[in-house]
């Protein structure tokens, strides 16, 4: 039977409440017969909250862009996780998804990290418990570095899905290098735009306080640039996983058109799975 949480009314302003937008794309996609990620919580958490979603059906916001990136990474990070077998994950910005509800019999330990105000609301809907946690605070802080060094066994393994968008290149860049420094041998799982299809997502974006600043190069050539004992494990551009095949109808004729004709175009979109070195 479907859960009925209480009313609440998310008191969410910049970054955090493009939360919002992932949540809304994953509820609206239960409404089809064979929906691209299965999610049927995201729809209860919706009636639950005090917010007009009606905005971004009206401003047509593409609801399987999110879904498929959501599906693609769902997909690699269980493959990941079989490979190595069950490992520490660290989730940064996890909003309101359910990734654990999905994925966390496969990890050992699974941690989430997002803003205070975000927790407090997650923590309305989800229940952390021994192999679940949840800290309040900025991923950037080096607070739950320190908390958890050393205490992960085999090396973690990242996740941001949605996130680093938010932050600019250098931020990342830097990011990247205390996590490989606090945590050698972990990897990451995360998504990146190109630098045009970042112009045209600023153009289209629903939530005008939160404007997209990051971008990478094809291929993320840009990570192992910037540090040679990063390497990209896998990299997966928009149409390249079979998660695709049923869902390219659904997509602009233009989006369409350009993945088939012009390979560059495959750039838009990526989800990358780097690892550092030893
Ligand atoms: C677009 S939402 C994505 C949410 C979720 N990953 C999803 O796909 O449904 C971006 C998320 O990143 C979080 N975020 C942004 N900057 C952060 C930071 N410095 N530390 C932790 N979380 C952050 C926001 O609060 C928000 O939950």
């Amino acid at each position: 039977m479907a859960e009925v949480f209480d009313r609440v009314r998310p008191d969410l302003d910049g970054v955090p409440e493009t939360l919002l937008i992932p949540l809304w794309a994953r509820a609206r996609e239960q409404s089809h017969l064979d929906p691209i990620i299965v999610d049927p919580v995201a729809q209860q958490i919706i009636d639950a909250l005090d917010y007009d979603f009606t905005r971004f059906t009206s401003q047509r916001v593409d609801a399987e862009n999110f879904c498929i990136r959501s599906k693609v990474m769902d997909s690699l990070i269980s493959d990941i996780l079989r490979e190595s077998g069950p490992r520490t994950v660290i989730e940064f910005g996890p909003g309101l998804d359910t990734r654990f509800n999905r994925l966390g019999h496969l990890a050992e330990r699974w941690i989430e990290i997002d803003f205070p105000e975000v927790i407090a609301l997650r923590k309305r809907f989800f229940h952390p418990d021994a192999s679940r946690q949840m800290l309040s605070g900025s991923m950037l802080d080096q607070e739950w570095m320190d908390k958890l060094r050393g205490t992960t066994g085999a090396p973690p393994l990242f996740i941001a899905e949605g996130v680093f968008y938010f932050f600019s290149r250098p931020q990342i860049r830097d990011f990247l290098q205390r996590l490989k420094t606090e945590f050698p041998g972990s990897s990451i799982v995360f998504d990146a735009v190109s630098e045009l299809y970042l112009k045209l997502s600023n153009l289209q974006h629903p939530l005008a306080n939160s404007r997209l600043e990051f971008a990478l190069s094809p291929e993320a050539a840009d990570i192992p640039a910037w540090d040679p004992e990063m390497i990209i494990r896998d990299y997966i551009g928009f149409g390249d996983s079979p998660w695709y095949d049923g869902v390219m109808h659904r997509f602009a004729w233009w989006k369409r058109c350009a993945v088939r004709l012009l390979r560059p175009a495959r750039h838009s979109f990526m989800v990358v799975h780097a690892e550092s070195l030893n």
